[in-house]
């Protein structure tokens, strides 16, 4: 398959007509095709060698489009909506009949986003149908933060590449499960715990349910994984040695690192990691140590990632 790249919103949408197109977000890249496109829905499983079991994000452009997706917006759903759309935030709801199956891995549930990046609204507008996507890498690999990324894991296996800025965030939605009660994340992501319960104070921390269950699919999956050893260095373990390796944190190394990248904050450390971890395997490091950060705000995301790279 020829992939057309493409800077025009407008063309990009012309492919989700009958295909699957990569385009930006704030977050990373998607992968999106039709909600209502069963064909092509099962394309981007293939595409991206994903899971059959693991349920795909529904994008949308107007809140209008949340009532061809769900059959009810739960009271703190609403609320959640009101002011965390359009942003990094994805809600589970109940799925309309209209929603095929493969699109949310036989659940009887749909999480729906608003991006607020610019180029994905014009995408989103100009598809004028709710665009289930996952992130645009192949299964397992870091997630895409650039269309440089996407190419070099999907040329030649998908339609098109809406080419976008490096995304803002650099780290994936928060998930947050509101069918359950009370409502609990899912997924760590760019919306903070702290933020959604300003909003939700009730919001459980907790991806599991009350016998133990994992409710996010994605969750038991292998991800986020260069082809490096990451090794995590909390703050009082030894240096190793760097020479060979990619070190990446907020402090400075006592020694100079193969590839190094020291961040300003947690939030540019969160941006560039998973670019980082291609990097490093484009060279063909073998180890690549991380700072640990404190678990608040986007770091409790960025240390999710940073764990299970790890694994
Ligand atoms: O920021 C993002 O969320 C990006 C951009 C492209 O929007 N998308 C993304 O999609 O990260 P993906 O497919 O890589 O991760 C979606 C996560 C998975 O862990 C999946 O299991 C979970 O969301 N998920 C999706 N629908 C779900 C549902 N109905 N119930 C529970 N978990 C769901
Ligand atoms: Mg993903």
């Amino acid at each position: 398959m020829r992939t057309t790249l493409t800077t025009s919103p407008a063309k990009a949408a012309e492919f989700v007509r009958r295909g699957i197109v990569a385009f930006p977000t704030e977050t990373v890249y998607g992968l999106g095709a039709s909600v209502f496109n069963e064909a092509a829905i099962a394309k981007i499983f293939e595409a991206k060698k994903r899971p059959a079991d693991n349920p795909l994000i529904a994008h949308i452009a107007s809140l209008e489009q949340i009532e061809e997706l769900a059959t009810e917006i739960t009271e703190s759903a609403e609320r959640l909506i009101d002011v965390f759309f359009p942003g990094p935030l994805t809600v589970v709801l109940k799925k309309s009949e209209r929603v095929p199956d493969v699109a949310t891995a036989g659940l009887d549930t749909i999480g729906i986003r608003m991006p607020r990046n610019e180029l994905a609204q014009e995408f989103l507008k100009a598809c004028g149908v709710p665009v289930v996507a996952p992130s645009a890498n192949l299964s397992g690999r870091p997630s895409p933060t650039t269309w440089q990324a996407v190419y070099e894991d999907l040329n030649g296996r998908i339609d098109c590449i809406l080419q976008g800025e490096p995304t803002e965030i650099g780290m994936e939605s928060t998930v947050v499960d509101c069918t359950a009660v009370p409502p609990r994340v899912l997924r760590p992501g760019a919306v903070t715990i702290e933020d959604l319960r300003s909003v939700v104070p009730s919001i459980g921390a907790e991806p599991v349910d009350d016998v133990g269950e994992v409710r996010s699919p994605g969750m038991l999956h292998r991800h986020y994984s260069p082809r490096a050893q990451v090794v995590l260095l909390k703050q009082d373990d030894a240096m190793p040695d760097l020479k060979s390796s990619g070190y990446i944190g907020l402090s400075k190394p006592p020694m100079t690192a193969r590839l190094e990248k020291v961040c300003m904050d947690v939030d540019e450390y969160a941006r560039s990691i998973f670019q980082f971890f291609r990097e490093c395997d484009r060279l063909g490091i073998h180890y690549i140590y991380c700072e640990t950060v404190s678990e608040t705000g986007i770091g409790a995301a960025l240390m999710d990632r940073l764990r299970r790279a790890a694994e």
